[in-house]
């Protein structure tokens, strides 16, 4: 069985991190799956939302070790990248939801999720300075962002963990969850997702990413998007639909 499972459920895709008996630490093959996987749900119309998750007790333990190792003596470049430009660029909105420990790689990776569910027992922890190495995935810039300087600090520099409820104090992760009920609520997160209009929550998405930093600028740049979706078929569906007092039906658009 591979350790990276990608199936599609109707509209939304799935991964599943799926190498329990090493917690789902990643090797150079997991990355290169997931990367593969995002590319995908951005090439397929049909898929409108990306479910991740881990099989077993763990979440995922970050990086293999054992790779850390290997690539200390070599001089290879960081098989991780093509990863966290695919994952960080992922147009598809991103749902996590985080069955327990998070480390390293596994907690930064959910600084890139839109929404993240987690159980009781999901921790999240960042020992990087610990192992003698500094943060990843654009975490050193995001974790201040949005948590606070001071916070980030203590997860970053003393790389103190964040337990299942200081995480959703923090807004770190939208809700805590009974283990028993992560993956239908995760799913019901996806699916209310996938059956919005597709190319408004990409637009939506892309300008809470990475719209412009100004608030002029990013006030002329909605509008200039908020124009073209006014004339949009999306919002004449919208329209239509609340005009006819029926549900709306954006199950045609991609
Ligand atoms: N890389 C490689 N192997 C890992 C791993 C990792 N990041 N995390 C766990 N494993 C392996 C363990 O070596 C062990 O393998 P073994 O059964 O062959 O001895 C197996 O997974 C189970 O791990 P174990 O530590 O016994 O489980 P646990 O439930 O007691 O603890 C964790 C789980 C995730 C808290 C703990 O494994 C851990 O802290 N892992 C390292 C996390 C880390 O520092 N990651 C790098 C961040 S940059």
């Amino acid at each position: 069985m591979t350790d990276v499972s990608v199936t599609q459920a109707g509209p939304v895709l799935e991964i599943i991190l799926n190498r329990p008996e090493k917690k789902n630490a990643l090797t150079r093959a997991m990355y290169a799956a997931m990367a593969d996987a995002f590319r995908l749900a951005d090439a397929d119309p049909a898929i409108r939302a990306v479910l991740l998750t881990g099989n077993g007790d763990t979440f995922c333990a970050g990086n293999d070790i054992a790779d850390f190792q290997v690539r200390a003596e070599t001089t290879e470049t960081i098989h991780a990248s093509p990863f966290l430009v695919a994952l960080s660029s992922l147009a598809t909105p991103l749902v996590a939801a985080v069955n327990g420990a998070a480390i390293g790689v596994g907690t930064t990776m959910l600084a890139h999720a839109d929404l993240v569910i987690a159980c009781p027992l999901a921790r999240f922890a960042m020992p990087f300075t610990s192992l003698g190495l500094v943060p990843e995935a654009a975490s050193s810039l995001l974790f201040p962002r949005l948590l606070g300087h001071q916070r980030a600090s203590a997860l970053l520099l003393l790389g103190e963990a964040m337990d299942a409820t200081t995480a959703k104090d923090w807004g770190f992760v939208n809700r805590v969850v009974a283990s028993a009920d992560l993956m239908t609520e995760a799913r019901g997160l996806a699916a209310r997702l996938a059956a919005l209009p597709p190319e408004a929550v990409r637009q939506t998405k892309a300008l809470i990413k990475n719209g412009r930093p100004d608030v002029p600028g990013r006030i002329a740049e909605e509008l200039v998007l908020f124009g073209q979706r006014l004339r949009s078929p999306e919002a004449a569906e919208a329209f239509q639909a609340f005009m006819e007092k029926r549900k709306p039906d954006f199950s045609r658009f991609s």
